[in-house]
């Protein structure tokens, strides 16, 4: 399922309540792993595992980055069409939803110069580089004045799995290379009926 307009670039990063047409898509049917997609049945299966354990975000999102290593997926977990991206905003793809509202996969396409707006989110995340590198910024708040600082960057290329959690979660995702950068997300939420795995927009 494509993620309409409005979303990951300019207005928000990352599938937001701003996009009702996402929100209103709660009836619509929930995408799921299928014997199309072998390696998404096997991930599915897996992030279960990890998640069934019922520990802390913070060990969630490891347990599930874990997971997500030993099951990486190609980039062909897209479609050809999806892989091109879109020129005028990163592209997201709902991949799998699953039943009980636990966990969303999405695949995230984002052509040269592409980026995410500076956020943070709402539960644990999961993130795998599929193809091209991802140029990520981490950001702290200061708390007196709110001030955003510039705490560290690392450039994510294809097979690096990051997870984390809030609080301390504030970061930026762009695409400052010259090939077109794929990346599955894992959150620990239903993105179907919230509309966002974003909690708050720094710019
Ligand atoms: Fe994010």
């Amino acid at each position: 399922m494509s993620l309409p307009d409005g979303m990951l670039s300019g207005t928000n990063p990352l599938v937001k309540e701003e996009d009702t047409a996402m929100t209103t898509a709660s009836t619509a049917r929930r995408p799921a792993a299928s014997a199309d997609t072998p390696a998404l049945i096997d991930l599915v299966a897996a992030v279960r595992q990890a998640i069934d354990v019922r520990t802390g975000w913070t060990d969630t999102s490891e347990l599930v980055a874990d997971q997500l290593r030993a099951h990486l997926p190609g980039p062909e977990i897209l479609t050809p069409d999806q892989r091109l991206g879109r020129p005028d905003r990163v592209a997201g793809h709902l991949l799998h939803a699953e039943p009980d509202g636990a966990f969303s996969i999405l695949g995230l396409v984002w052509r040269p110069g592409q980026t995410t707006r500076i956020h943070d989110h709402i539960t644990w995340c999961v993130v795998g580089v599929l193809a091209g590198i991802e140029h990520e910024e981490l950001f702290h708040e200061e708390l007196f004045d709110e001030a955003l600082n510039l705490i560290g960057t690392r450039d994510n290329p294809p097979g690096e799995v990051s997870g984390f959690a809030p609080p301390g979660d504030i970061h930026r995702i762009r695409n400052v290379g010259d090939e077109t950068a794929i990346s599955l997300h894992i959150y620990g939420t239903d993105i179907i009926r919230v509309g966002s795995s974003a909690r708050r927009y720094y710019n």
